[in-house]
């Protein structure tokens, strides 16, 4: 594989515009983030609006390495050492609490603060040069699916962000896993490519908030990285069910499975994504881009598998079907 890098030119550009207030787009190993100084409160502002996300919900402080973490929070638990000694550089983000020094506008006002260290190149150059804290959602409008590269961030912003930087695609492809570690216990907050076994071999009391098996009423399902498209995940023998359905019907379909389609299906966008966990993941949001401009009714999605491999794609299937 070909290790992305910034030229120096790019890379003095990024770090300028990061000084200057402005937000750059930059690649991480999960989904590309839309960062600004973290400690500057205006520029921070600029990404909430930009995204037209509202100020309550808090961003994510991204690190160079592990020796900046006094400079964010304060009380450390063991836990919370041992977790971001064991899994960063990586797709790890620790909720702790803020020192009092962090502007609460990166933290929606809360007294906690949600901090990361990405390993992928890019964003490591970037941090480096930067010195200091990159606050950085995805680089989305507000509940749309999440970018994977600079085509997508384009999607999402156009001309609105100078800046984006190229990393040559993300290669977990699904945002990273979130543990909160101010409680008596850690909690898994969001699943990501680093799963509840991984973080229990380090810390076995993490427990888990997110059940991705168990029925929620829809109401409280958070619509989260939908494309406008409706989509519903459907199992295999519904899937086939649907599409003879809708070819009676006319129209077009799109269609997100693990297999190839039985044969040809004229109206049908289909994406056969395969069966393993990890390339399904870094693909997802590419794949649910592609068909969302399939002029289709529906993306109908086979389940997937319930295992914990597959954890963090069934979280995100089901907050992109929610309705609200
Ligand atoms: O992989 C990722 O985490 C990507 C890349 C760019 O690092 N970032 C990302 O950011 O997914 P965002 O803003 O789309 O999601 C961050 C999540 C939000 O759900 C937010 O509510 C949660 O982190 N979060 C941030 N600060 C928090 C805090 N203090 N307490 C609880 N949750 C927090
Ligand atoms: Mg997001």
């Amino acid at each position: 594989m070909v290790i992305p890098r910034l030229s120096q030119a790019s890379l003095q550009a990024a770090v300028a515009a990061l000084h200057a207030g402005e937000v750059v787009a930059f690649p991480t190993e999960t989904v590309y983030g839309l960062g600004a100084d973290a400690s500057n409160p205006a520029a921070v502002q600029r990404i909430y609006q930009l995204k037209g996300r509202p100020t309550s919900h808090p961003l994510i402080v991204h690190v160079g390495d592990i020796t900046q973490l006094p400079q964010w929070t304060r009380d450390l638990s063991p836990a919370a050492i041992h977790l971001a000694t064991a899994f960063w550089p990586g797709p790890l983000t620790l909720v702790l609490r803020r020192d009092a020094a962090v502007n609460t506008v990166v933290t929606g006002g809360q007294d906690t603060v949600a901090v990361r260290v990405p390993s992928h190149p890019v964003a490591q150059q970037l941090l480096k040069a930067f010195g200091g804290g990159i606050a950085a959602p995805s680089a989305n409008r507000f509940g749309h699916v999440s970018p994977t590269c600079v085509e997508h961030v384009r999607e999402e912003f156009g001309d609105d962000v100078a800046i984006v930087l190229d990393g040559a695609g993300c290669e977990i492809g699904l945002e990273s896993t979130i543990v909160s570690c101010v409680g008596e216990v850690p909690q898994l907050l969001r699943p990501g490519a680093i799963t509840l076994s991984q973080l229990r071999a380090v810390v076995p009391e993490v427990t888990s908030v997110v059940d991705p098996n168990a029925p929620r009423a829809p109401g409280m399902l958070a619509r989260h990285y939908s494309p406008h498209t409706p989509l519903k995940v459907v199992t295999r023998g519904d899937l086939e069910m649907l599409i003879n359905q809708g070819r009676q019907r006319g129209g077009n379909l799109a269609v997100l499975a693990t297999y190839l389609p039985p044969n040809t299906l004229e109206g049908i966008a289909w994406i056969n994504a395969g069966t393993r966990p990890d390339a399904y993941a870094r693909n997802l949001y590419a794949n649910i881009r592609t068909l969302d401009k399939a002029r289709a009714s529906v993306i109908l999605v086979e389940d997937v598998p319930h295992e914990e491999g597959w954890m963090a794609v069934r979280d995100r299937l089901r907050r992109a079907a929610a309705s609200e």
